[in-house]
């Protein structure tokens, strides 16, 4: 039997992969049409992966799941040190990110590739730090962790979990979830990948912002 933090782990890295992949494939298609993107909506994208994922789903691995492993066990301690340092890389790289992009909003094209270069960075950091976690921690998790572990984990990942799992998301972050929901296509949104471009033609933006 599958534990239940493990499949909500699963669950929450194939929302953030398929989130991350959706904001890469939006990035290619504006830069093929030579467009702008909509910056709110990349705003909203990115403001969801910092979050839930940076900081709900790495904080309870760091706090909660991690230091249960090096209590039971001697094996992987580097790795789990490495991905500790990415978890807090991952925070940076979020709000570089971010920034980035409001470099590309504000100062338009000369920052285009700059942004582009960034959110490749940071996908191929969280696709292949997921990854790992999946390949080599999930699994020496179900072997050394006891049921009193699990009960902890269970109850602890069952907590503030990530609307794009399919989960009623808390008051306060409906209309974002109902916002991102629109704009990412399925299998994550309701949006498909040509309405959710809401494409501005470049000219016309220059137009506006001269
Ligand atoms: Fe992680
Ligand atoms: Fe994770």
């Amino acid at each position: 039997m599958t534990h239940i933090a493990i499949r909500i782990i699963r669950d929450e890295h194939a929302a953030l992969a398929a989130m991350l992949r959706s904001i890469l494939l939006l990035i290619e298609q504006h830069r093929r049409q030579n467009t702008l993107p909509d910056f709110t909506s990349l705003r909203a994208m990115l403001f969801y992966v910092d979050e839930f994922p940076e900081q709900r789903h790495h904080r309870k691995e760091s706090e909660l799941l991690f230091p249960k492993l090096r209590a039971r066990t001697l094996l992987s301690r580097d790795l789990l040190d490495r991905l500790d340092e990415d978890h807090a890389r991952g925070e940076h790289m979020i709000r570089a990110l971010e920034h980035a992009l409001l470099g590309f909003e504000m100062l338009g094209e000369p920052r285009r590739a700059a942004f582009e270069e960034t959110a490749q960075r940071y996908v191929d950091f969280y696709l292949a730090h997921m990854a790992l976690e999946e390949r080599e921690i999930l699994p020496l998790a179900e072997r050394v962790l006891t049921a009193q572990d699990w009960a902890d984990l269970d109850e602890a990942f069952t907590a503030n979990r990530d609307p794009l799992t399919g989960h009623e998301p808390e008051p306060d972050y409906r209309a974002l979830f109902t916002r991102i929901v629109g704009m990412v296509p399925a299998p994550i949104g309701l949006g498909s990948p040509r309405a959710s471009a809401n494409l501005v033609p470049l000219r016309r933006h220059q137009q506006e912002t001269s």
